[in-house]
């Protein structure tokens, strides 16, 4: 079966991400192009993957790569190979992914700022299976299905002539929007204890106690810009550092260079300096956080004025889910 070819489960159970599992296997088993668009961390690479080993191509090469990783004179030679005196250095004939791909289907992570030129290039193997590799003449045949990624809106790229509009429409036979980890009610929490009990097993542990009801709280509330990446890292940090544990994790860090003895930068030290003194009578040093945390009270009490105290109706307001909702009134001691 294809499906046991599939390393990382991709773990979810919110409504958005049912829908886009839906969406995925509904488009993966046509041999069609297929742009993945997501924020970073969302999960982009594995659900490129899983279309893959789906689809009726599972069993032929699957094969990446990253493009903005790379010059544009690597990119072109690394997609479509090159010949013996293409450029220096170039002293061995080299197939390109193009090539390698063939039969199977080849993977373009962050493809929007490739040069235009190359964007032609790759547009002619999209629509007709053609390239030359670099430095020869000879037209070569490759039978590849492209799933390209993106965390940028590309139509907006179009309008500002700095993607192709042929080369979207082509590379968008269908589009699979993943939704961020903020907006996949529940999902927190699952992933959580999924990334936590492997976190044990790696620490040669076999029990996980849990998150207590406030690691909970601030798993919900956070919004996650850099989704389920950052989830793991997080939760992970949390599982070891709280290991040989004592009872439930309690204690969650999301940023792990929070430290009182942070080295602040000369730059950034000069303006506080500078701030403090323009502010007659401020005395206490700024802080961020607690600026941010009067401001997010004063939302949430608004939001919830203008909605007659109904809170899932508040909740959907200001787009958030509904545990993220009871979290943050909570955190601010408003229920
Ligand atoms: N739904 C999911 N279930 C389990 N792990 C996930 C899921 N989505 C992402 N991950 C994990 O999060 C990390 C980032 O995923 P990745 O696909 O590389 O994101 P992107 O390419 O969008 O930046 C990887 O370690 C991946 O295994
Ligand atoms: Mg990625």
């Amino acid at each position: 079966m294809a499906n046991l070819n599939i390393k990382n489960n991709l773990i979810g159970e919110s409504e958005t991400f049912h829908e886009l599992l839906g969406h995925l296997s509904k488009v993966a088993g046509l041999s069609r192009t297929v742009l993945v668009i997501g924020e970073r961390g969302s999960g982009k690479e594995l659900v490129a993957e899983r279309i893959h080993y789906l689809s009726k191509r599972w069993d032929r090469p699957y094969i990446k790569l990253n493009c903005a990783a790379l010059s544009d004179e690597l990119l072109e030679s690394e997609l479509f190979g090159h010949e013996v005196g293409a450029f220096t250095g170039a002293v061995k004939q080299r197939r390109g992914r193009f090539e390698l791909a063939n039969g199977g289907t080849l993977f373009l992570d962050e493809l929007a700022n490739t040069s235009l030129r190359l964007q032609e290039k790759i547009l002619r193997v999209v629509e007709y299976g053609e390239f030359e590799r670099v430095g020869g003449d000879e037209t070569r045949y490759t039978d590849v299905r492209i799933i390209a990624a993106t965390n940028v809106d590309l139509p907006s790229r179009v309008l500002e002539g700095k993607f192709k509009a042929d080369l979207l429409d082509r590379l968008a036979f269908d589009a699979l929007t993943i939704p961020p980890l903020r907006r996949r009610e529940g999902d927190i929490m699952l992933l959580s204890n999924y990334f936590a009990v492997r976190m044990v097993r790696e620490l040669g542990g076999d029990l996980f106690p849990g998150f207590s009801e406030n690691a909970s709280r601030i798993l919900e509330v956070y919004d996650w810009p850099g989704n389920v990446r950052e989830l793991k890292n997080v939760i992970e940090r949390a599982v070891y550092r709280s290991w040989p544990f004592k009872g439930e994790i309690d204690r969650i860090e999301t940023d792990p260079f929070d430290s009182p003895y942070r080295p602040v930068e000369k730059k950034e030290e000069r303006q506080i300096v500078k701030e403090t003194k323009e502010v007659p009578g401020l005395k206490e040093r700024f802080s961020f956080k607690r600026e941010v945390n009067v401001f997010q009270k004063k939302l949430l009490e608004d939001a919830l004025e203008r909605n007659q105290y109904h809170q899932k109706k508040t909740a959907g307001l200001l787009g958030l889910t509904y545990n993220q909702f009871r979290g943050l009134m909570r955190k601010h001691g408003l229920v």
